[in-house]
């Protein structure tokens, strides 16, 4: 988002609040942000607000223009996307119908920027034909329509019609300005620790938050992949626009990842799977009558292991992680070519600002031919993109290898 400006269009719903985060968000992710209320949207929030966050005067009428500027030519067209949010049932129409009557639906009439559109209203009004029929015609158009979220609205009644989530705009704008070059490609990711039950109240499991996996996961389809990301617990969010499949123990995940394999071109497994569980999960709680407890671990399935050796020369490339804290490079170069990997990424887990927990890491990528690149500390999200970049690379390598080229 750095550097891209963006136009938030409020238009006159009660949600017009939740669109004071989004513009936080937006400023946050150092977007330069500018918004334009309608009439009825500044009667729920003021301009003040949204000026105070942006950072930028609001404008509101057609005839606030600055001097001999024209902004409702230039801001959407000087612009790198326009969210409507919210956006009206009375909004919707004016644009399916090409009405310009003030200055936020005429400059989006002028507008050459994408346009994301963030529907809210009462659920009848949203399943109105009327309504359903102009977002039908703005999605031909190739305006981008989010889906209203579900619950209890404002009016005291449940169903479609709650603003999308800021966080959840946020990613779809992502999406919409970033490069698609990951467009085409399935990628499985697998996140955070697996669980294994002791009994119905205790389980041996791991310090993986999931952060770097998600990181991935989310990177991954900003660029325009079809992601599926398996996760053990976490306490983080599925990322927007993802297949989540959320599993507990190791088994569970080696099932979502084998059902998952034959859609996928690529497997990147980021998990901190439980290499032992306990061989028998008691039935109930285990109670403290004795001195000391042994419990009796037996080996989980390697589930990369097991990929690696079931591949064939058209399988998906495969990409592991290995969480070390010795011998960094000797370990991680044997679990590259004892799994069959393309491509390994080291990162030492002793280190306080790299690998379980934090938000930075510190890795290295060591490749199937031997090749090994030392990256600087970075963010997960750094990382993350960093690590598509070379996966993506090889993957056009691999096609062309695979056409004969
Ligand atoms: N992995 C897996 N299944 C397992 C263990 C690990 O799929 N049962 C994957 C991890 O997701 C990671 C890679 O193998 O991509 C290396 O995991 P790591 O925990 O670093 O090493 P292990 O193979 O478990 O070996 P060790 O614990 O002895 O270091």
């Amino acid at each position: 988002m750095k550097g891209k400006k963006i136009i938030v269009g409020v238009s006159g719903g009660i949600a017009a609040y939740k669109a004071a985060e989004l513009v936080r968000l937006l400023v946050k992710a150092d977007a330069r942000t500018f918004v334009t209320m309608t009439s009825n949207g500044a009667r729920f929030v003021t301009p003040l607000t949204f000026e105070a966050l942006s950072g930028n005067r609001v404008i509101r009428d057609m005839w606030d223009n600055e001097g001999t500027s024209i902004d409702h030519i230039s801001w959407g067209q000087e612009s790198d996307l326009i969210i409507i949010a919210p956006a009206t049932a009375n909004f919707i129409a004016k644009m399916a119908h090409g009405i310009g009557d003030d200055f936020l639906s005429t400059m989006v009439l002028a507008a050459t920027a994408g346009i994301l559109v963030c529907p809210s209203m009462n659920s009848q009004m949203f399943k109105n034909p009327a309504v359903q029929d102009n977002l039908r015609v703005l999605k031909a158009r190739g305006i981008t329509v989010m889906e209203p979220g579900e619950g209890q609205l404002a009016c005291h009644t449940e169903g479609p019609g709650r603003l999308p989530e800021p966080g959840d705009i946020m990613e779809q704008a992502f999406i919409l300005i970033s490069p698609q070059d990951l467009s085409g490609l399935k990628i499985l990711v697998t996140a955070g620790p697996t669980v294994e039950p002791i009994d119905p109240v205790r389980y041996i499991t791991n310090r993986s938050s999931g952060k770097m996996g998600y990181a991935l996961a989310r990177a991954a389809r900003r660029r325009g992949a079809s992601v599926t990301l398996v996760s053990g617990p976490t306490n983080l969010k599925p990322p927007y626009g993802v297949e989540f499949c959320g599993v507990k123990t190791a088994e569970d995940m080696k099932q979502a990842v084998f059902k998952n394999r034959p859609k996928c071109n690529i497997i990147i497994k980021a998990a901190a799977v439980s290499d032992y569980r306990p061989r028998d999960s008691a039935a109930h709680k285990i109670k403290k009558d004795e001195d000391s407890l042994s419990l009796e671990l037996v080996k989980n399935p390697d589930i990369l292991a097991e990929l690696g050796s079931a591949r064939k020369e058209s399988d998906c490339l495969l990409v592991g992680f290995a969480a070390e804290t010795k011998d960094l490079m000797a370990n991680a170069k044997k679990k590259l070519r004892g799994k069959n990997l393309d491509m390994i990424v080291a990162n030492d887990v002793s280190r306080e600002d790299s690998g379980f927990e934090t938000d930075t890491n510190i890795v290295k990528i060591i490749y199937s031919d031997g090749q090994v690149e030392d990256l600087a500390l970075m963010t997960k999200d750094a990382v993350a993109d960093l690590v598509l970049d070379r996966i993506n690379a090889m993957w056009e390598g691999s096609l062309e290898h695979r056409s004969g080229n």
